[in-house]
């Protein structure tokens, strides 16, 4: 797979792009990435990639021009028509889908990603008419530009690239497997206090593996119910929840009768 940034603070992106993951997965030849300062598209001494809003209003907006010109150099001209399958121009915006693990997997069986970061008020709206395949937000919240949610889209989509992880390490990440991740431990065994559970060190794998599904299953259920409704259970799963739900409300019965015993005021 093959990531352009365009953005007007390269060093915003460049700098976690050499750390870690994201190094080795470039090392590895998974990913190439290429950041670009759009600046360098933009024509006329002064380089100037933003201009004031027609009708007026507070803020600048970002200028076509260079951001055609970057996508014509990048990709050819023509647009997606042109460009074909599995080339994304991704603009980051608080108006755009909210970005989440479904969109990262398919992002990662695509050939080539164009990322423009947003910034100041906006984009000139001829971008999203001619360039933009899809909008993409991080979360409900507004942030000073782009490059953060361009950074954690690539983060997000190239540690699934093949040969970026050890096999099957993804497959486990919450959202993948529908639930969120249960707890891990490691090496002590006790720990000021806290004990790691007898059963990671039972030995039995089968055992091991039923009590790892039954922490996501309530790890999933105290935290996010709402990944229930959706996440591939089967019979054993949903006996597990039901019983849990069951407990529950025993506990709250007991509790509410206790309370009751103790007379009203
Ligand atoms: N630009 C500013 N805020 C953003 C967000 N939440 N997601 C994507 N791009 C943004």
């Amino acid at each position: 797979m093959r990531i352009d940034v365009l953005t007007l603070f390269p060093e915003m992106v460049r700098a976690p792009l050499e750390t870690s993951m994201m190094r080795k997965a470039r090392e590895r030849g998974a990913v190439e990435v290429h950041v670009h300062n759009l600046r360098d598209w933009a024509e006329g001494k002064h380089h100037v990639t933003d201009d004031r809003p027609f009708g007026g209003g507070p803020g600048m907006v970002l200028k076509p021009e260079p951001i055609f010109r970057a996508a014509d150099d990048l990709l050819g001209p023509g647009g997606p028509e042109a460009w074909g399958e599995g080339v994304r121009f991704i603009l980051t915006t608080p108006q755009g889908r909210t970005f989440n693990q479904e969109m990262a997997a398919w992002l990662a069986r695509q050939r080539r990603l164009v990322i423009l970061c947003g910034h100041y008020e906006g984009v000139d709206e001829r971008v999203r008419l001619a360039l933009v395949t899809d909008e993409i937000s991080i979360g409900d919240y507004v942030l000073t530009g782009g490059e953060l949610p361009a950074l954690v889209i690539i983060d997000a989509v190239v540690r699934l690239l093949p040969g970026v992880l050890a096999e099957g390490a993804a497959a486990d990440d919450s959202f993948t497997s529908g639930l969120l991740e249960g707890p891990h431990y490691t090496r002590p065994r006790v720990y000021r206090g806290m004990a790691v559970p007898d059963i990671l060190l039972s030995g039995d794998h089968g055992a091991i593996a039923r009590w790892r599904r039954e922490q996501a299953l309530l790890r999933t259920l105290e935290r996010r119910p709402d990944l229930l409704e959706r996440a591939p259970l089967d019979d054993a799963d949903r006996r597990f929840l039901e019983q849990v739900r069951r407990e529950r409300e025993a506990a709250r019965e007991a509790g509410q009768d206790a309370l009751s015993g103790q007379g009203s005021l």
